[in-house]
């Protein structure tokens, strides 16, 4: 696979990071400044279809920064570019729906940190994309920073071999409690009704089987919702044998509504979750949004999260298979 492209310019952005010899992201801007309306991008990008997945894959992010994109319906055709199917978001996210394939981000107030995950990593179907469009940057703050997840588990087996090798063996168990109705104050707030997609209690628990959970009502009207085993790392095809953090356990761990423990019940200690949280900090890429920017993360291979931001700040998405 050739490395570079006559229909781009590879260009550098604040905050990049070199790990394992990759850029990430690897930033791509149009090769001539009179390329840069978006007849010309699709067109590049069509035009280079395989190729731009190759680099999704070999740099686990790519930031197309400099092209006119305007709206979600700009963002929705360099989405749909790529003819890769699209996948429903399944999670405790407050989203809206915009524009064909296009969602709002995470609506949850822009003043919380919205921690480091792999999109719908529970879930047995995941997105193998995130694409991130950045319509109005923040002012301050707002980043989308994104991990390596392979780095996380080669720092935590350099650490914690025993306990990582336990928790790969043995699996995790997590539990999650969704509340009986939307609290559009937080950023998990969607009620178990919106959330499954019913307000009938047996069809949820059915629907939640289907997606491996299992369903506890509370006497308050919220649902425990309880997801096990799940992996600690995965490896998968085509990512150099690479070992996925491809877990939520420092997300999820001792939170008031949530928990992550091994599936057999014993606790993950303390210090191992610590360290982690650390780890995922320290490897942490960060850039600035600009307005116009598309950042296609492989989700397979890299955890993001939001920084707390000023207002304003909108940032779409598209997740696809
Ligand atoms: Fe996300």
């Amino acid at each position: 696979m050739e490395y570079s492209c006559k229909d781009f310019k590879v260009g550098k952005c604040e905050g990049e990071k070199v790990v394992d010899g990759e850029s990430m992201p690897l930033v791509l801007h149009p090769q001539e400044p009179n390329k840069s309306d978006l007849e010309s991008l699709l067109l590049a990008l069509k035009t280079n279809k395989d190729w731009f997945e190759q680099m999704i894959i070999k740099n686990s992010a790519v930031l197309l920064r400099g092209f006119d994109v305007k709206n979600a319906q700009d963002f929705n055709e360099i989405v749909e570019a790529f003819g890769w199917d699209d996948i429903r978001y399944v999670g405790p996210a407050p989203r809206t729906h915009v524009y064909k394939r296009v969602w709002t981000a995470n609506e949850g107030p822009l003043s919380e940190f919205i921690y480091y995950h792999h999109e719908m990593v529970l879930i047995s179907e995941y997105p193998k994309k995130v694409i991130l469009f950045c319509e109005v940057p923040p002012p301050e703050g707002g980043q989308t920073p994104f991990v390596p997840s392979f780095k996380i588990t080669e720092r935590m087996l350099e650490e914690f071999p025993e306990a990582v090798e336990e928790m790969d063996s043995k699996g995790l168990k997590y539990s999650f409690t969704a509340l009986s109705k939307n609290d559009t104050a937080s950023m998990r707030g969607r009620g178990w009704e919106d959330a499954f997609g019913t307000s009938d209690r047996a069809e949820a628990e059915k629907r939640c089987k289907a997606l491996g959970m299992d369903l506890e009502w509370q006497p308050d009207g919220s649902v425990k919702t309880v997801l096990g085993p799940r992996a600690l790392t995965k490896v998968f095809d085509g990512r150099k044998g690479r070992r996925m953090w491809f877990n939520t356990v420092v997300g999820m761990h001792g939170k008031e509504i949530s928990s992550a423990c091994m599936a057999d019940g014993t606790e993950i200690p303390e210090n191992v979750v610590k360290r982690c949280e650390e780890i995922i900090e320290d490897e942490s890429i960060q850039f600035k949004w600009e307005k116009g920017d598309v950042l296609f993360l492989d989700n397979l291979a890299v955890l993001h999260g939001r920084r707390p931001s000023m207002p304003p700040r909108k940032v779409l998405v598209a997740t696809c298979k």
